[in-house]
Parts: structure tokens; sequence; C-alpha cells
């Protein structure tokens, strides 16, 4: 895919990286049949054959830029996506937003049953750490990957955001405090992917790492800023998820903070930021630029 790849539109290398990661996936999840049945086809419902594949595409484009191989970052996109399938499993949960609609299907909960949701999220963190393990990257690099993927996953990235978004509901919080929660809740995990794929071709450092951490903080933001915006812009059918929630639940978001107009002017704002953050890098980034597009510009 390498060599043919840089000729790609964007939407048939999409496709691609898609294909490849939904193969690893499925390769590495236990088989529906594997005892205990029930948790292994609920894992294989919450993570197959959905979702856009966001952070994987990120962890792509990272590392083909830096030259990583391609069976590498399989297994990091896989990975990163594992720990996001969890975290939307436990978001879902009553205990959390107490969605029923996740990827135009019941949530896991609803089509299994909430012990059972809680089980595949713990299962699935598990499984993507033993995907990473198994990436067959330099082991000075397989090393730093587990610790990136670790530390954002947990009480300083992702489910530390989980938690000040749960303890929001309901409170008027200020605007620094909402960007802290979303840098952690969806930022950390986006950051994480660029720098997963940078991490795969072990030869990342000095200005370049700084671009794409640039980068990444920029789209990362921009990612939670546009979901907050669909959720009041657009229908359920077309975002596969409940609309409306946030309000229904009086969840602080940028649109309930700064109002439609402002937050998508920030979102363009944070487009633009993640494009002058590649500036240093000039056609290598090519891919990033068009994701911080697809992010921004995206309808669910
Ligand atoms: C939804 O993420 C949850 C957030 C972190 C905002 P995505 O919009 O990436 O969901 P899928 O994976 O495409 O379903
Ligand atoms: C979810 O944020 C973030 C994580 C799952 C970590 P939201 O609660 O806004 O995501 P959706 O809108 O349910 O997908
Ligand atoms: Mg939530
Ligand atoms: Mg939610
Ligand atoms: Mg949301």
């Amino acid at each position: 895919m390498r060599d043919s790849d840089t000729g790609l539109s964007l939407g048939a290398w999409i496709a691609s990286v898609q294909e490849r990661v939904e193969r690893r996936l499925e390769a590495c999840l236990p088989g529906a049949g594997e005892t205990p049945a029930r948790l292994h086809e609920a894992m294989r419902y919450a993570v197959l054959g959905g979702g856009k594949r966001v952070r994987p595409l990120l962890a792509f484009a990272a590392g083909e830029m830096a030259g990583a191989p391609l069976a590498v970052l399989e297994h990091a996109g896989a990975a990163v996506e594992l720990i996001h399938a969890y975290s939307l499993v436990h978001d879902d949960l009553p205990c959390m937003d107490d969605d029923v609609l996740r990827r135009g299907k019941p949530t896991v909960h609803v089509a299994y049953d909430e012990a059972t949701a809680l089980l595949v999220g713990d299962a699935l963190q598990s499984q993507a750490f033993e995907t990473l393990a198994n990436s067959g990257a330099a082991p000075a690099d397989a090393l730093a990957m587990v610790g990136c993927l670790a530390r954002a996953s947990g009480s300083r990235g992702m489910a530390g955001g989980q938690a000040i978004d749960l303890a929001s509901v309901g409170s008027r919080i200020a605007r620094a405090q909402l960007e802290h929660m979303h840098r952690l809740k969806t930022g950390a995990l986006l950051t994480a992917s660029v720098m997963l794929g940078a991490l795969a071709a072990g030869n990342v450092t000095g200005a370049t790492e700084q671009a794409l951490l640039a980068y990444a903080r920029a789209v990362g933001l921009a990612f939670q800023v546009v979901d907050d915006i669909l959720d009041v812009e657009t229908d359920t059918v077309t975002l596969g998820k409940t609309a409306g929630k946030d309000a229904m639940q009086d969840k602080p978001t940028y649109v309930s903070i700064l109002g439609l107009a402002e937050s998508k002017a920030l979102a363009e704002d944070l487009r633009r930021e993640a494009h002058a953050a590649l500036e240093p890098l000039a056609g290598r980034a090519r891919r990033l630029g068009e994701l911080a597009d697809f992010i921004v510009l995206r309808k669910h």
C-alpha cells in the first residue's frame, strides 16, 4: 500500500485503512463461539462493522508519513480503536449517559445486559494492550507505545475526562474547565493515535514530534467541539446515536457554553491551527491535513 497509496484520493485511502484495521480487529478478537460465548459475541458486536475509525486513520497518516511498517500500524490502529470501543460501551451505560443507540444499533447493555457491557469494556481494554504488545515493533518502541496508550486512556486522560464530564452534569462550568474536560475525555486518545503512528516508526523526534503534537492537540479538541455541535444539529439516523442527548441530560458542552455560532467558529480556528502546525512538515503531512478537514467538516 505504501508506494501506491500516495496517489490515492482521501476516500480511497480511508477505505483501504479501514479495511486493514477491520481485518486486524477481526483477527485479534476471540471468535463468537469461544467460551464464554456471550461475552465474546458482545465484544465483537461492540467493535466490528461500525464507526468511522478516525483514531486508526490518524495513526496511519502519522505513521505512513514517518515510514512506519504497515503491520505495526495495523496493530496500533486496532489497539486504539479497541480502547475507543470500550469507552463507548461504558459511556452508554445507564450509570453514565444512558444511551440506547450506538453506531445505528442498540447499545451493548440493551442488546445484552449491563453486566456483560461492563465486562465487554474491561475485556476490550485488555485486548487493546495485548494487540499492542503483539505489534512486532522493536522492544523499545513497543514499550513506548504501551505507555502512550495507557496514559491516554487512564485517569489523566480519557477516564479522567469522563469523570469530570459526569461530575459536571447540571452545572455551568467555566470555558477553561470545559476545554480541560474535552482535552482529556476525547483529545487524549486522538493525540495518542497520532503519536502511536509516530512511535511505530521509531524515528520521530525534535521538531517533527513537536509539530505532530501541536497538530494532534488541535484536532483532538476540534473533534469533541464538532461532536457537541452534531449532537444539536444532526438527526438520530445520520448520527447513529440519539441526537439532542447533551441538552436532554444538561451536559456542559461547547454549544451550551458558547452557543452554536461561536462553537462553529472555534472548530474552524482549530482546523486552521492544525494546518498551521503541519507547516514545518510541508508536503509530507498531506494526509494529516486532509484528516483535519475530515474531522471538522464531518456530518456524523
Ligand atoms: C464518539 O466518537 C465519541 C467521542 C469521543 C466524541 P466517534 O465519533 O469517533 O465514534 P465512532 O467511532 O465513529 O462511532
Ligand atoms: C464520549 O463523549 C467520550 C468518550 C466515550 C470517552 P460523548 O458522551 O459526547 O460521546 P457520544 O456523543 O455519546 O458519542
Ligand atoms: Mg459521555
Ligand atoms: Mg455519550
Ligand atoms: Mg457527544
